[in-house]
């Protein structure tokens, strides 16, 4: 049957199957639409409208002529950081460093003569569509969709790669070699490989990658070799491992703690010879998924929320509406709620009819039964976020109270908060509602997106791909699924600090 879609400058009609909804109607036309929950009409943020009318696309059956239009989607901005590789006199062409991340794909082409970043672009994953988090990428393999999922993030690489090209005005015949870092899942499905095994314990994967193999046997549209970077476990890929390569934790003198925030919270402490890691699930708050003024970190987000001479103060992305809220807004908003008393310890937003504040007055309000804090006239926080707030939070504040107690609880030297989220964050708020520890808050630096720096490092194999193999071998794994002290201690860091 006929089905159209429409979208903010165009139109297209494709064949839907019988009985198959609006989002597998889209995905079987290669279009994209972000589906958070992966499609259990979970997370309403596959809103589209038919007939005017709003409608979940994962819930709804397509009927014959049926006309739908998408929502406009935002470019993403996203903070990709300036890399270098070392220059070598040895080598010669172009190399492009890929952070295929579960959110973000970001990619920089270099050249590998001056070691000089060149291009860089960053877009939302195509992979989107089959869920926000790993563990619904994971599902969607298991059900059927791995050739689908391996085909969007090769298409995306392809791509991505001669944007870049273009965009510097590079020849793709002179690109030979490609460095990938990114989780285990992500990289399974780049490669090909059923990432169904680190879905359920011992959540063990298929490979642990560090090797290299060549370009066309992911294919990709180049002459040469592509790296992918070291695994620790099935839920420590080689961004971590990447990441502690870029900020020199492997050469670290005292201990470090590093922290790399996203649906899954990667945290690494130590120094040099010994590394502990472990990676918490932290739920989709941090990347603005199931909060409902989520948005991704693109223009219109409230990046950050400050109570200033009298009013509220918000980041927006480009400047203009407010639009939606990402992670680091709302650990912003919450922090500044806490402050003004609407927030208890517990995590209970008071509403309009408790005893509040008289200046947090204005910003209570009731949003589909539920209390909520107002940030601006489309945007607000209701209870329901501030709760998936807590369930992320507390899963990284026990990661790190876990990682501290099994290393002997050493004095830590640097807290590096790690990815584009670690760079708008407000690490004074990130303290106040007690997702890193108070007596760090000194410490705390943001330290970009260390992953595809790291990434741009190992396009000179000599030195960084050495230096890779080495901390993957110095890195110890923390599981922290089944252990009673992360139960523990998960429970109690899900309640703010007083
Ligand atoms: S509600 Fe449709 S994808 Fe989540």
């Amino acid at each position: 049957m006929e089905v159209t879609f429409l979208t903010g400058g165009g139109r297209r009609t494709v064949q839907a199957r019988e009985g198959s909804t609006v989002l597998e109607a889209l995905r079987e036309a290669g279009c994209e639409l972000a589906a958070p929950c992966g499609g259990q009409g979970r997370c309403g943020k596959c809103t589209v409208y038919i007939d005017g009318q709003p409608a979940l696309a994962c819930r709804t059956v397509c009927r014959e002529g049926m006309t739908v239009r998408l929502p406009d989607v935002s470019p993403l901005a996203v903070e990709l950081g300036e890399g270098a590789a070392r220059p070598d006199p040895g080598q010669t062409g172009f190399g492009v460093a890929c952070d295929v991340g579960t959110t973000t794909v970001a990619c920089q082409l270099v050249d590998m003569v001056s070691g000089r970043v060149l291009a860089s672009l960053g877009e939302a994953s195509r992979q989107r569509t089959y869920g926000a988090d790993v563990i619904s990428r994971i599902r969607a393999s298991t059900d059927g969709h791995r050739p689908a999922l391996t085909a969007a993030v090769r298409d995306q690489l392809a791509g991505m790669l001669r944007a870049l090209c273009e965009q510097a005005g590079a020849a793709l015949a002179d690109v030979h070699t490609m460095a990938c870092v990114g989780n285990p899942t992500m990289c399974h499905l780049l490669a090909g490989l059923a990432p169904d095994a680190i879905g359920a314990a011992p959540f063990a994967p298929v490979s642990y990658f560090g090797e290299t193999v060549d370009a066309a046997s992911l294919d990709m549209p180049f002459a040469g070799t592509v790296y992918i970077a070291p695994a620790v476990s099935g839920y420590v890929g080689g961004d971590v491992a990447a990441g502690l390569l870029a900020v020199g934790m492997d050469r670290a003198e005292e201990p470090w703690l590093y922290i790399d925030v996203g649906t899954n919270g990667e945290m690494a402490l130590g120094r040099g010879e010994r590394i502990l890691c472990c990676s918490a699930a932290a739920g989709p708050a941090f990347e603005g998924d199931r909060i409902k003024c989520g948005m991704a970190a693109a223009n219109g987000a409230v990046t950050g929320v400050t109570y200033e001479d009298g009013g509220l103060r918000l980041d927006v992305i480009g400047g203009g509406e407010a639009l939606g809220l990402c992670g680091s807004g709302l650990i912003d908003a919450a922090a500044v709620m806490l402050d003004m008393g609407v927030l208890d310890k517990t995590g209970r937003l008071l509403g309009i009819e408790d005893d509040v504040p008289p200046r947090a007055r204005p910003y209570l309000c009731q949003v589909d039964g539920e209390n909520a804090f107002r940030l601006a006239e489309r945007v607000y926080v209701t209870q329901s976020d501030v709760r998936a707030l807590q369930l992320g939070k507390g899963a990284v504040a026990a990661g790190i109270q876990v990682l501290r107690r099994t290393a002997g609880d050493p004095p830590i030297a640097r807290l590096l908060l790690a990815g584009g989220f670690g760079s708008y964050i407000r690490p004074e708020s990130a303290a106040r509602i007690g997702l890193i520890p108070a007596d760090l808050l000194a410490v705390t630096e943001a330290a970009g997106n260390a992953a595809l720096r790291g990434a741009v490092m190992a396009l000179v194999p000599a030195d960084a791909r050495t230096r890779l193999a080495r901390l993957r071998d110095r890195m110890a794994y923390v599981e922290l699924s089944g252990l009673a002290a992360f139960s523990g201690a998960y429970l109690r860091a899900m309640d703010f600090p007083g």
